[in-house]
């Protein structure tokens, strides 16, 4: 039986991706999924399969050597998937230190663990043993408007947030590790997921939950930055993918194809919410446009992310294939049947962040 280390599987795709996996290979895989539930980890996104005899939860951070590599000596992994990272741009404008201290430092801790485990006398490594490494498109910089330029595989680096800088770096580690090493691993560059279980500091959950709330929809600058938003379920898919099918050393983008400027996902949003809510929901009253309020720009604000993703469709075979008029409505209904989830996530702490980041835009 493989055995995989998924790293923050708490989080948003991490527990989509789990999810997947265990609806793919039920008992045919065994999950051990490490994560320091940081304010963006949540068991709760993995209540139905905790019970799963071939699931396994460690609370460890990844910058603790000592618990990565003990979970190492006592699991012979096959397959790492690396998605822990502090993840939200906003975030790493304010406090961009320990975006360095997770996405890098703790990928250097996952990478040399790894390593330590797999590597034979020779040098060689294991028959079998895979890292990827899951990243972002936003490594690559940010695009002009012009619906003909794109993010590809060899477009060169050029990150401007503490984020962006702090993901490229971890890229840069891992592609390092592969041209000394010959380690093997490959690195996935996705464009902005949406979907089930998503955290409401970002667009879609926020504008989703403020909506239904009639609570103001806080746009940055002219909300004509555009983004090219992935169901996460494809990105599961092609994370299994990469892992089954894919060329050890490669670097594999996954982008949904589905290029839009955030104004009109806020639009798209309002409309999917007044289509799904029946006339007799009080909240439908309230759902408009006169919600939209333009707010003070972000520093350093992207303007366009696309990614072709014409090389996994090659040689890979995987597209994206949830338009995103069905997705966004999957993602509200799953919003819909989980509004506790919703209340537990924002209470506390986030009531406290949501305060400090909106309160001078
Ligand atoms: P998320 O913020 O929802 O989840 C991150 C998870 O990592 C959480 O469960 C958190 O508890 C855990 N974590 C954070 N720091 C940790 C640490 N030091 N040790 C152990 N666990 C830790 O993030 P996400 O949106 O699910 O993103 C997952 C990965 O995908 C990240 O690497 C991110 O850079 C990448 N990515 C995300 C998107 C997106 O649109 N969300 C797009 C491209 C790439
Ligand atoms: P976000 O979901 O934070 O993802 P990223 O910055 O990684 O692309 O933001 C998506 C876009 O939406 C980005 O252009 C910033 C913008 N945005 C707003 O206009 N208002 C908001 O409240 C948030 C959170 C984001």
């Amino acid at each position: 039986m493989r055995t995989y280390l998924v790293t923050g599987g708490a989080g948003f795709i991490g527990s989509n991706y789990i999810h997947y996996m265990f609806k793919k290979y039920g008992d045919d895989i065994r999950i051990i999924n490490v994560d320091a539930l940081t304010y963006a980890g949540n068991l709760e996104n993995l209540k139905d399969i905790e019970n799963r005899p071939n699931y396994t939860f460690v609370k460890a951070n990844i910058c603790d050597k000592e618990a990565i590599a003990k979970i190492f000596a006592e699991n012979d992994i096959d397959r790492v998937v690396h998605f822990a990272a502090e993840s939200h741009v906003d975030r790493s404008i304010k406090n961009p230190e320990v975006f360095v201290q997770t996405n890098v430092l703790g990928t250097a801790v996952m990478l040399n663990c790894a390593k330590a485990s797999w590597e034979l006398p020779d040098g060689s490594f294991k028959e079998g043993k895979k890292f990827l490494h899951v990243s972002t498109d936003e490594v690559y910089g940010s695009l002009p408007d012009d619906e003909n330029a794109f993010f590809y595989e060899t477009t060169p680096y050029d990150p401007h947030s503490p984020y962006s800088a702090s993901k490229a770096s971890s890229d840069m580690l891992v592609k390092a590790y592969m041209d000394t090493y010959k380690f093997p691993a490959n690195i996935t560059n996705c464009s902005n997921n949406y979907g089930p279980y998503q955290f409401p500091e970002k667009l879609i959950p926020l504008i989703i939950n403020n909506a239904l709330q009639g609570k103001k929809l806080p746009v940055y600058g002219d909300g004509k930055n555009v983004r090219d938003w992935l169901y996460v379920e494809d990105h599961a898919k092609a994370i299994d993918m990469v892992q089954e099918k894919g060329k050890l050393f490669e670097t594999y983008n996954i982008g949904g194809h589905n290029e839009k400027q955030n104004i009109e996902i806020i639009n798209i949003i309002l409309e999917t919410l007044q289509e799904m809510l029946p006339d007799s929901d009080p909240r439908k009253a309230h759902i408009n446009q006169d919600l939209i309020t333009y707010v003070e720009d972000r520093k350093g604000h992207d303007r366009r992310y696309a990614i072709a993703p014409d090389k996994i469709k090659r040689d890979l075979g995987w597209e994206p294939e949830t338009y995103f008029k069905e997705g966004i409505k999957k993602t509200i209904c799953w919003f819909f049947e989980h509004e506790d989830w919703m209340k537990n996530v924002t209470s506390g702490d986030y009531q406290k962040y949501y305060e400090d980041m909106y309160s001078n835009r």
